[in-house]
């Protein structure tokens, strides 16, 4: 299942993300920004409880987050600036870090890092990743939660294509994506084409 987020708060902050132009700091600004409001929507269904104490006025029951705790994982490198945004939302969430490269040949995933919640199997995980290209990477990186436990997953993306989303549908069906854009292909180099560029080299100021 897919979930595109496309309140024109959210478009409008992506197209200037998009923008050639756009520089180094703003850029960033706007990843954890969007970051925010992606995490709104994917953490729509987290289960409330009423908590009953009073206010300056009256006792009352209140709703308050209940039911399993939160992990936010991050692929790294350009999936760091969306849990570090989102971790100001959920405060109690654990924070993990899954190492990915493609192999710029064969566009495969490497997996070379991985450091996550010893209990991740007891918590609802939102695995971000600005970027749902071919869909290697994340696809990897969910089936390492998976190992390590997990069985409840969400993933995360600002820009997603086409065949990322195939792949992950048809390899991890049980995975929502919580995207804020579709375009429309890859590239040769497998560059989501309209896109935005390299997100990595985008948020850091690297190439
Ligand atoms: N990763 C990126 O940063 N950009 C793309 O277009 C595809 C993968």
């Amino acid at each position: 299942m897919v979930t595109v987020v496309d309140h024109p708060l959210v478009q409008h902050k992506l197209s200037v993300m998009r923008d050639q132009h756009t520089g180094v700091k703003e850029f960033r600004e706007l990843a954890s920004e969007l970051s925010l409001l992606l995490a709104y929507e994917a953490m729509r269904d987290l289960e409330v409880v009423p908590a009953r104490f009073s206010t300056p006025l009256e006792e009352g029951d209140f709703p308050m987050l209940s039911g399993k705790k939160l992990a936010l994982v991050a692929i790294l490198r350009a999936g760091l600036v969306m849990t570090d945004a989102i971790v100001n939302l959920v405060p109690a969430a654990k924070v993990g870090h899954i190492g990915m490269y493609r192999d710029p040949e064969s566009l495969a995933p490497v997996a070379y890092y991985a450091k996550l919640p010893a209990d991740i199997s007891e918590r609802r995980v939102f695995l971000t990743d600005p970027m749902l290209a071919t869909g290697g990477s994340a696809s990897a990186a969910i089936t390492k939660l998976k190992d390590a436990g997990a069985h409840s997953i969400k993933l995360m993306t600002i820009l997603s294509a086409p065949e990322g989303i195939a792949v992950i549908e048809r390899e991890h069906p049980d995975v929502e994506i919580v995207t804020a854009a579709i375009d429309r292909q890859l590239d040769d180099h497998g560059y989501i084409v309209p896109g935005l560029g390299d997100a990595g080299d985008r948020i850091y100021g690297t190439k």
